[in-house]
């Protein structure tokens, strides 16, 4: 056979994965070390780089308090089988082995103490642990099922495989390299997708709202979030487009265009009684004076302005219209203008629908040697670590079969 003849020959591999961020690393360490011949793609000039950017760049890998319940799909139990074989611990495990130093923030949640990186450099040396080739800046072109495995066109040539990976990841944060490459592959193959949407995305508000709290982007409080039957106790932060931080981003994942969103501004006080015992103590003082206990001076004078409320000595209050006051002042309504979307959203809800792959396995149900991995399925995570761990625990599910 001639020499070009033999270049044009398809290169064979076991297990061909594309995407190489958390959850194709994680799979191609996993099969690798069982002795497969595996190769990942990723069309990106580098791989990883949601989890370089994660966390603020000390990537929150994954928390201590992980369950099934800190997901939304549409079929709650999918997550359960691979996330009770892969659990927060395991990870940690490999953390430690590593030697990476790490720190719980708060709520379970597992940061790196350097970079972000850390995380990234083990996932590559797992991956050359495991013999597993990794090439960048090769995207995909098209898919052909054979009788046994797949034909795969890439930017780099032919390759064809036993077993395909597709790890895409979701939509948000175009600029980082996502993709619906994962979406038509599934459609191709007849799987069916849950809508998706911009997820842990902060809030945009109308022009009059936004007038309205100028002086605020910056300002942040402790806050209850709820909407719909979600409801999250953290921090909510103001911006120049509208509202975020992590109660904001928390229940993003539940709200849908036109829907309102409740604050209390006081949680776990009522803010009537907490007022009423302050006139008691001290008749003269003024609401505002006292409300600085609990909020910023600009936070005070925002809140006064927004209902109307001036601000006098406490004794000048009838019992009736302060309790009106607090009422007023603890709990903020809004229906918001939108979502910032996913230029800034930190996942995509919805996905490939899990009715047609394998809890156990990530397999196509109705496609041999085809497997879906992390966001692109239709699991998304809570905000704290949630949605790497889903991208740990189903890459390894995977990893253990392919
Ligand atoms: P991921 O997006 O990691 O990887 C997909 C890969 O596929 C990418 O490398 C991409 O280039 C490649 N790809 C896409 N289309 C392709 C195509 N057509 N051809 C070839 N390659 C293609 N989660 C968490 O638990 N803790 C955190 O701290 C954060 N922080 C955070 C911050 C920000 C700003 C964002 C945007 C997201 C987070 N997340 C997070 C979410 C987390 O990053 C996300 O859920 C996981 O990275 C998903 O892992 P996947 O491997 O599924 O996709």
């Amino acid at each position: 056979m001639s020499k070009s003849a033999l270049r044009q020959l398809p290169e064979s591999v076991d297990v061909l994965i594309v995407g190489a961020g958390a959850a194709g690393l994680m799979c191609a360490a996993t099969a690798g070390k069982r002795g497969r011949r595996v190769l990942v793609l990723d069309h990106a000039n580098r791989v990883g780089k949601k989890i370089l950017m994660s966390g603020g760049g000390r990537c929150n890998f994954t928390n201590l308090y992980t369950s099934p319940e800190n997901y939304y799909s549409q079929n709650p139990h999918f997550c359960k089988s691979a996330l009770a074989r892969y659990t927060q611990w395991d990870f940690i495990a490999l953390v430690e082995k590593h030697s990476i130093p790490y720190h719980e923030k708060t709520l379970g949640q597992l940061f790196c103490d350097n970079k972000s990186k850390d995380i990234v450099d083990m996932l590559l040396a797992e991956c050359r642990a495991a013999k597993a080739q990794i090439r960048t800046r090769c995207g995909i072109q098209s898919i052909e099922p054979l009788g046994t495995g797949f034909l795969v066109n890439t930017g780099l040539g032919k390759v064809v495989c036993e077993s395909l990976v597709i790890a895409t990841g979701g939509l948000s944060i175009p600029t980082m390299g996502a993709t619906g490459f994962g979406y038509d592959v599934a459609r191709q193959f007849g799987l069916k997708i849950v809508p998706t949407r911009p997820a842990l995305v902060p809030f945009t508000l109308h022009r009059h709202q936004l007038e309205q709290q100028q002086a605020l982007p910056g300002s942040a409080l402790p806050v209850i979030a709820s909407c719909g039957e979600g409801s999250f106790p953290e921090q909510m932060l103001f911006t120049h487009r509208g509202l975020s931080g992590p109660a904001v981003l928390q229940i993003s994942s539940y709200w849908r265009e036109g829907m309102s969103v409740e604050f209390d501004l006081v949680p776990g006080r009522n803010l009537g009684e907490w007022i009423s015992e302050k006139r008691r103590q001290n008749p003269d003082s003024y609401l505002h004076r006292v409300l600085a206990e609990l909020w910023s001076k600009k936070l005070v004078q925002h809140f006064l302005q927004r209902q109307g409320i001036d601000s006098r000595p406490l004794k000048q209050y009838g019992e009736t219209a302060l309790a009106d006051i607090a009422l007023k002042l603890q709990y903020w309504k809004l229906v918001p203008a939108g979502t910032e979307g996913y230029r800034t959203a930190e996942v995509t809800l919805g996905g490939v629908d899990t009715d047609g792959i394998s809890s156990r396995t990530m397999e196509c149900k109705t496609q041999s040697g085809l497997y879906f991995i992390g966001e692109v399925l239709d699991v998304t995570g809570w905000l704290g670590g949630y949605n790497f761990q889903w991208a740990w625990a189903s890459g390894h599910a995977a990893g253990e079969v392919v």
